[in-house]
C-alpha cells in the first residue's frame, strides 16, 4: 500500500483523476468501479474535464457501480446511480451496455448479486477500483463485521451508515439496507484507491492506518491490498503518526 497525503482535497482530487486518466489510457477497455459519496465528487469533476481536454476515449471502458441503497429508485437524486450517472456517465458519453450497476429496486436482490459477480468476471475483473471510507470504517457498504471473503452481497446497514446516509437526500428517508461489492472483489480488483478527506474522517483514518486489519475495521483491508493507494487530504490526515504533506 502506498500512502500519499496531500496539502488540499483540490489537490488529492487531482491526483484521484489523474491515476483514473492513466489506467484508461493504459488499457482503453479497463473495467472501473467507482464509489459515490462526497469524497470522489471533484475527482469526477476533473476527469471528465481533462478527458475531454486530452482527448481520452472512454469508449471502451466498462464501469461497474459498487453499491446501492435497497428500495431507493435511480431517478432520487441520493442514490448512487443517479449520482454516478450525473457525474461521469452522462458527461463522458457512456454507453448503457458498459455501464453494469445494481438495480436496488429487484424483487430478486441474490440474483442482482450474482450478476454483479458473473459481470466482472466475464470482463476479466476489475482494473481500478476507487472507494471511500465511511464514518465507521466501512467501505462500499461492507460495514464492521463484515466477512472479508464476501463478494456482492446485501446487507443490513448500520446505524452509522443510515444516520450520515440523510445527507444525500433531499427530505429524510428510510435506509435499511444496501447492495455492495464485497471485500472480495475488492481484494481481486487489480488496484484500489482509497480517498479520504475533511477533519471529520480523521479519527477513522487513524484508525484504518493504524489498527490490526480486521473485520471490524473494513478500510482497514486496503492496507494487504499488493496494489494499494490511499490518498488522504491534510485534514484527514492531522491524526496520523506519520503525516508529512
Ligand atoms: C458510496 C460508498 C460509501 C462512501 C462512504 C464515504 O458509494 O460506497 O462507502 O464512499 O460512505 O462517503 P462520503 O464520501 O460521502 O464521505
Amino acid at each position: 500500500m502506498e500512502l500519499k497525503i496531500f496539502e488540499t482535497y483540490e489537490l488529492l482530487s487531482e491526483a484521484a483523476a489523474k491515476e483514473i486518466l492513466f489506467v484508461v489510457k493504459k488499457k482503453p477497455t479497463a473495467v472501473i468501479c467507482l464509489a459515490g459519496g462526497d469524497t470522489p465528487l471533484r475527482t469526477y469533476q476533473i476527469l471528465v474535464r481533462q478527458a475531454k481536454e486530452y482527448h481520452i476515449d472512454f469508449s471502451k471502458v466498462h464501469f461497474v457501480g459498487l453499491d446501492e441503497w435497497i428500495g431507493i429508485p435511480s431517478s432520487n437524486s441520493g442514490s448512487c446511480q443517479f449520482f454516478i450517472n450525473k457525474n461521469i456517465i452522462a458527461p463522458l458519453q457512456i454507453d448503457a451496455n458498459h455501464l453494469h450497476l445494481f438495480n436496488a429496486m429487484s424483487n430478486d436482490l441474490e440474483a442482482e448479486c450474482r450478476k454483479m459477480d458473473g459481470v466482472i468476471s466475464k470482463l476479466g475483473g476489475i482494473d481500478l477500483m476507487l472507494v471511500g471510507i465511511g464514518m465507521n470504517g466501512h467501505v462500499g457498504f461492507n460495514e464492521p463485521g463484515i466477512s472479508f471473503r464476501l463478494k456482492s452481497h446485501v446487507v443490513e446497514l448500520d446505524q452509522i451508515t443510515t444516520q450520515v446516509g440523510q445527507k444525500y437526500f433531499k427530505t429524510e428517508i428510510e435506509l435499511k439496507k444496501g447492495i455492495t461489492l464485497g471485500m472480495q472483489n475488492l481484494q481481486e480488483a487489480k488496484e484500489v484507491i482509497l480517498l479520504a478527506s475533511g477533519d471529520k474522517k480523521s479519527s477513522i483514518v487513524k484508525q484504518m492506518m493504524e489498527e490490526e486489519i480486521n473485520e471490524y475495521l473494513p478500510a482497514s483491508l486496503i492496507r494487504a491490498h499488493a496494489n494499494s493507494k490511499v490518498f488522504l487530504d491534510g485534514a484527514s490526515a492531522h491524526e496520523l503518526q506519520t503525516n508529512d504533506c
